[in-house]
């Protein structure tokens, strides 16, 4: 299969992932869970993340040991540990499961006052000691605010645009050879109905789907997008 081969040729292994935002008790993210393992099992060639909200994060672990998808948690503080009320380390939840986690998306920035400058100090006091095999394991997500939620997403040409200016920007920071391995997903609006198309585009490693990742059925859909060569 083509997709995912950059330009030199390495491969990218696609990554959809799902955002789950604030929706799903930890009964409700189970259910989900239950299904989306049965709907997605055979799904070899694609790696599949689902992000619960924190109080899910175990009972989901739990579910998902021995299957292919993969667990990711929506937020975390840069600190180990400290008197920060109401905030979550890397280190507790790698220790709970999370083989992920999203950092600085734009809802933070929106509604809980995140600024650019506070997501920059985690990007770089967190990458800032990264050695290239670990940078290579970075996953960017490009999201117009626009198309988050909105039904409107970025034409597979727009989005192309703006990934290669990324990779050109990681090319920067890392060298060419980590960059053309670093991972860029497109998010925003992803659906089913729009996913093939943005998958055939070469810098489009994969999606962050915010609402159509939270029934089984789209999300399957989604991980199972049609794959043709990149163009
Ligand atoms: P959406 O959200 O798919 O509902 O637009 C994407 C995201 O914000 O991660």
């Amino acid at each position: 299969m083509s997709n995912s081969l950059s330009n030199n040729g390495s491969f990218r292994m696609p990554l959809l992932a799902g955002n789950w935002k604030m929706h799903k008790t930890v009964k409700e993210s189970l259910s989900l869970v239950e299904q989306l393992k049965k709907d997605c099992r055979e799904v070899k060639d694609r790696e599949i993340l689902v992000c619960p909200p924190f109080p899910s994060i175990v009972a989901v672990k739990e579910s998902l040991q021995g299957s292919n998808i993969k667990l990711g948690a929506q937020n975390l503080f840069w600190e180990i540990s400290g008197a920060f009320t109401g905030e979550v380390s890397g280190p507790m939840l790698k220790e709970a499961g999370c083989d992920y986690c999203i950092i600085g998306h734009s809802e933070r920035r929106q509604y809980f006052g995140e600024t650019d400058q506070s997501v920059q100090k985690q990007i770089q006091e967190g990458t800032k000691d990264l050695k290239e095999e670990e940078a290579r394991r970075l996953v960017i997500a490009y999201e117009p605010v626009w198309a988050i939620g909105t039904g409107k997403t970025a034409s597979p040409d727009q989005a192309q645009e703006m990934h290669a200016f990324i990779r050109k920007n990681l090319t920067a920071l890392y060298g060419k050879e980590t960059a053309e391995q670093i991972r860029i997903l497109y998010g925003g609006s992803i659906k089913p109905d729009n996913i093939d198309s943005l998958m055939a585009k070469p810098d489009i490693d994969g999606g962050l789907v915010g609402g159509a990742s939270l029934k089984s059925e789209d999300f399957t859909r989604i991980v199972k997008y049609v794959a043709y060569a990149k163009i």
